[in-house]
């Protein structure tokens, strides 16, 4: 069912080089580029051309070596910005140009000193200069998820009679509930009369931590695009994370939904965004953060011991990342500890790691984590009878 498609668009080049220290060059931006179409984003948000020398540089080089996927720069309706976003694109054998323009009170009155009709025009005449270097058009509705949705729908209306065959509705603040950002696609398609002539998109942010939620309820609700990034990289708080959507999509088949990516590169290219980034991923971070299939806990070691799926919803190979890790603290368990002997090729019996337990509980209660080293030591202290039985 085609129509069943989630397109992928990924802005880790544009929304993610934002954050302050993650700003890339030519050869670091390309380099992100070339792996993002490997792993299956069908489009890729080069960067902002006018912003500066060094982005229309890298927008034109990744122009030149993307193959399959769409190259996207973003303007402003701004005349020279889009001219100079098609100067980039030149190269790009899907060229897309993202322009738009804020639409909330907050945007119109406070960022514009203007009006929503004024707004309008401005928006209708930027996808028209746009228009004229490609058929392919994204609009943006800026801080869309604050936006009235009487006047938003009118706007979608007229910029999609422009020619803008992508509708792009962000949640720029990050301000929405999974059920208002839903009910905002919902309005749209039940009130924008040419609706079916583009897709929408949903552009989240993270400011509540209700990106990944949001995105979910735009696409349950029609949309059919997500703007996401590598370990939901992006101003402020950050945009929706492409692994945390593409993974939702693919657990809960029930939706009915699919996406182009490879999931097995998942971890590759979160770490190579952090590195090249300089950017750590926090260890509890889902899907790609360290602890991601890490058990600790006694009552969850025994659970996932006897059937991984008691604790783990994915399994790890599925989404490359390292085997799921039994670690042992001072709140695990006799089952963890035996397995992790196993591991090192001790066979204890049951009385043996009876005994053995209260000494690795009195070592736990020191370390944080007891790690491989520390069991060998334990095992040969026990083997030399060095530990008596009590
Ligand atoms: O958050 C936002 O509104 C944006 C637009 C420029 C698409 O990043
Ligand atoms: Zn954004």
């Amino acid at each position: 069912m085609p129509n069943d498609k989630v397109f992928i668009f990924d802005t880790t080049l544009r929304d993610g080089e934002q954050v302050p220290g993650c700003k890339l060059n030519t050869k670091e931006k390309t380099e992100l580029a070339l792996e993002l179409e490997d792993l299956g984003v069908d489009i890729i948000e080069a960067g902002f051309p006018v912003s500066s020398p060094g982005d229309f540089e890298s927008v034109t080089a990744i122009s030149k070596i993307i193959k399959n996927a769409t190259v996207c720069a973003l303007s402003r309706v701004v005349q020279n910005d889009i001219e100079v976003a098609a100067k980039a694109l030149k190269y790009a054998r899907r060229p897309r140009i993202h322009t738009g323009i804020g639409t909330s009170d907050y945007h119109i009155k406070s960022k514009f000193n203007s009006t929503q009709s004024e707004i309008l025009e401005r928006a209708i005449q930027g996808v028209k200069w746009a228009r004229n270097f490609t058929d392919n058009v994204e609009f943006y509705a800026e801080d869309a998820g604050r936006t009235d949705n009487e006047y938003l729908a009118r706007v979608i209306e007229a910029v999609i009679k422009a020619g803008a065959t992508t509708v792009n509705i962000p949640d720029t603040t990050g301000y929405c509930l999974p059920h208002q950002y839903g009910e905002k696609i919902a309005y749209l398609i039940n009130n924008v009369p040419n609706i079916d002539k583009a897709i929408i998109s949903c552009h989240c942010h993270n400011d509540l931590g209700l990106a990944t939620a949001n995105s979910i309820e735009g696409v349950v609700n029609g949309a059919r695009q997500i703007e996401c990034t590598v370990n939901g990289l992006g101003e402020r708080a950050g945009n929706t994370s492409l692994e945390e959507v593409v993974m939702v999509i693919k657990q809960h088949k029930h939706l009915g939904l699919y996406t182009g990516i490879n999931a097995k590169k998942l971890n590759p290219i979160s770490r190579l965004v952090s590195d090249i980034m300089r950017m750590p991923v926090q260890p509890n971070k889902a899907i790609v953060g360290s602890n991601a299939f890490s058990h600790s806990s006694g009552i969850h070691q025994d659970g996932f011991l006897k059937d991984k799926l008691t604790y783990e919803i994915i399994d790890p190979v599925d989404v490359g990342a390292d085997e799921s890790k039994i670690v042992l603290t001072a709140r695990s368990g006799r089952s963890a500890l035996a397995f992790r002997f196993r591991k090192l090729g001790y066979e204890f019996t049951r009385n043996d790691i009876d005994v053995l337990y209260k000494e690795f509980l009195k070592l736990a209660d020191i370390h944080k984590e007891i790690k491989e080293e520390n069991l060998v030591e334990l095992a040969k202290e026990y083997q030399s009878k060095e530990i008596s039985v009590a």
